[in-house]
């Protein structure tokens, strides 16, 4: 997989120490979890590092300021250039130490060790590290690869249902835009899925986090192609936007993704009969597919009209073709996608 080294195994953390000295021999490894995580896994973090650090649960965490304090609190251990860091729990954590690791004096080597769904298929592959502004999520960041991805699906067994949810939002997106066979078994393991069968989890997290780390290190060549990640995305930021974030981001993809499809169809981009099967195997996964009463389509599409993923005035998109494929222009893996359209399509039922 290219620079990455990931591992995905159930109970995997019992020989966590071994792995990290392995791929990442640095001395001493200071832990960064929230405090929610540092209580679930005393053991694991305690054998991961031989100092911990933690912040409090949430969203709300991923700061400057957190940064700040956490920042400060390595320099006034004296961490040196010798040191790493181990970023483990959620997507929150992975984003927000990962920063600390890529700023700390000018960098320090970490590692990610993943505890959501979320943050085992998409947030700790890829590089992108970053905190979130009063002006946006996400705006203050940097590219800063971890050492090493280590993720134990057991992890996964204790996570609340909205959460494990939103994950596989994006697992079934991977399916969707780069891989039919990945959405298919998908399909037919959705009953183990739900039930978090330790098997189908593994495989899961398996498939999406090879799918994620190909796109982006071929990105590197292909210059542009990391875009399809994006897929169901420009709907899904404006939903969480207009709804003043109430909605949470697998929601909104899993929404988002079944509009986009609508929308590429419209254009005769998208094979017509991809949305309703896309929308179908987010159901049974207990996601929703239909746009909330209480966002209308105007606050919808002006929340769209903010995102700093617009280039110039268009509107971009990137939709897939037929399942498994994302539809390419020439260089551009995203098209531009007329407002009425947009509208049109965000008001449609069904
Ligand atoms: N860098 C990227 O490429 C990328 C990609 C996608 C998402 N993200 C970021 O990821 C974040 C969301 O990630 P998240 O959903 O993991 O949020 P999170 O880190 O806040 O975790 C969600 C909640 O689950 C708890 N938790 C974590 N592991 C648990 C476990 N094993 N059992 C029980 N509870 C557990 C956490 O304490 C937290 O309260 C967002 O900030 C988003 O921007 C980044
Ligand atoms: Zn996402």
């Amino acid at each position: 997989l290219g620079e990455y080294f990931v591992h995905v195994a159930p109970g995997l953390l019992a020989g966590l120490s071994g792995m990290l000295d392995q791929a990442m021999p640095r001395r001493p490894r200071v832990v960064i979890a929230d405090d929610r995580v540092a209580a679930l896994f005393p053991a694991a973090i305690a054998a991961a590092g031989s100092r911990r650090l933690t912040f409090a649960a949430g969203e709300s965490s991923k700061t400057r300021s957190t940064w700040s304090e956490l920042s400060d609190e390595l320099l006034a251990s004296g961490l040196g250039r010798d040191g790493g860091l181990v970023a483990f729990g959620g997507g929150v954590t992975g984003d927000l130490a990962g920063f600390v690791a890529a700023t700390y004096l000018r960098g320090l080597p970490y590692a990610q060790v993943p505890t959501t769904l979320l943050a085992m298929v998409d947030a700790s592959v890829g590089g992108k590290v970053g905190v979130d502004t009063r002006f946006g999520k996400n705006l203050i960041g940097a590219f800063h690869p971890p050492a090493i991805v280590a993720a134990d699906p057991e992890t996964l067994l204790g996570l609340p249902e909205p959460t494990y949810r939103a994950g596989l939002a994006e697992t079934v997106k991977h399916g969707l835009i780069g891989d039919a066979g990945y959405f298919e078994w998908i399909e037919a393991n959705a009953a183990p899925l739900l039930a978090r069968d330790l098997a189908a989890l593994t495989q899961l997290v398996g498939r999406s986090v090879e799918f994620k780390a190909e796109v982006v290190s071929r990105d590197e060549r292909e210059s542009g192609r990391r875009e399809i990640l994006n897929a169901g995305h420009t709907v899904a930021h404006a939903l969480e936007q207009a709804s003043g974030y109430a909605l949470p981001h697998g929601e909104a993809v899993a929404i988002g993704l079944v509009i986009e499809c609508r929308i590429g169809a419209r254009l005769g981009v998208t094979d017509d009969a991809l949305s309703e099967r896309v929308g179908r195997l987010l159901g049974h996964l207990g996601l929703p597919v239909g746009i909330p009463a209480s966002l209308a389509p105007p606050a919808i599409l002006a929340a769209m009209e903010t995102d700093k993923k617009k280039r110039a005035d268009t509107i971009r998109m990137a939709l897939p073709s037929v399942l498994g494929m994302t539809h390419r222009d020439g260089a551009a893996w995203s098209v531009p996608v007329p407002r009425d359209l947009i509208l049109e399509s965000l008001s449609a039922i069904g």
